[in-house]
């Protein structure tokens, strides 16, 4: 089995040549432990920070985490994209966030994969529709039709979609469907 640390350094010098000069926001958090969340990509304060899940998104998160027992520190956190995808607003010239493009998600999913072998956690979080595409490894399937069930990926690893933080910042509607699909996590575990 391979060790975080060298897994690291190998995607480091990976994504180096891949994406020249990029900062990269690596996962954090509990190995073998009960869960491992995934997002979709980190966001500027993510990049400044250099840690996943600590601007507004993670902020809402922590929040909801917390509602039902449920503490950052006793997760596994990463994103399928280790770099801050954006583009510059033609209003300032300054980086806005994007979505994530194909040439991101085909390069880091490979990646995610082994990192979720070596994280180990008993169930994993995907949050919002990114994650659980690279995770379910089928474009198909979406947030909206899977949210708050168990399912089992192809490499036989339990995983449990939720909506992704930041859609519920935007989306009050999705508020109260999220809290019940945490409820429903929080029984699982
Ligand atoms: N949104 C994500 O998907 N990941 C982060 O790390 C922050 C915001």
């Amino acid at each position: 089995m391979n060790t975080v640390e060298e897994f690291q350094q190998r995607l480091m010098t990976q994504a180096t040549l891949a994406f020249p000069g990029r900062k990269m926001v690596l996962g954090e958090g509990v190995l073998g432990g009960k869960i491992c969340m995934i997002g979709e990509a980190p966001g500027a304060e993510e990049e400044k920070q250099g840690h996943p899940f600590v601007g507004k998104a993670g902020k809402n998160l922590t929040e909801f985490l917390n509602a039902v027992g449920l503490n950052r520190d006793d997760l596994y956190i990463t994103n399928v994209v280790k770099i801050r995808p954006f583009r510059l607003s033609p209003k300032t010239g300054k980086p806005i966030n994007r979505p994530p493009d194909t040439q991101e998600k085909g390069f880091f999913t490979p990646f995610l994969l082994e990192e979720l072998d070596i994280v180990n956690a008993e169930y994993i979080v995907t949050l919002g529709n990114v994650p659980l595409k690279a995770v379910m490894q089928k474009e198909a399937i979406t947030i909206g039709e899977v949210h708050g069930r168990l399912l089992i990926s192809p490499s036989g690893k339990k995983v449990f979609p939720l909506y992704h933080p930041a859609a519920v910042i935007y989306n009050q509607k999705l508020s109260a469907v999220y809290g019940e699909d945490l409820q429903k996590l929080k029984q699982l575990l």
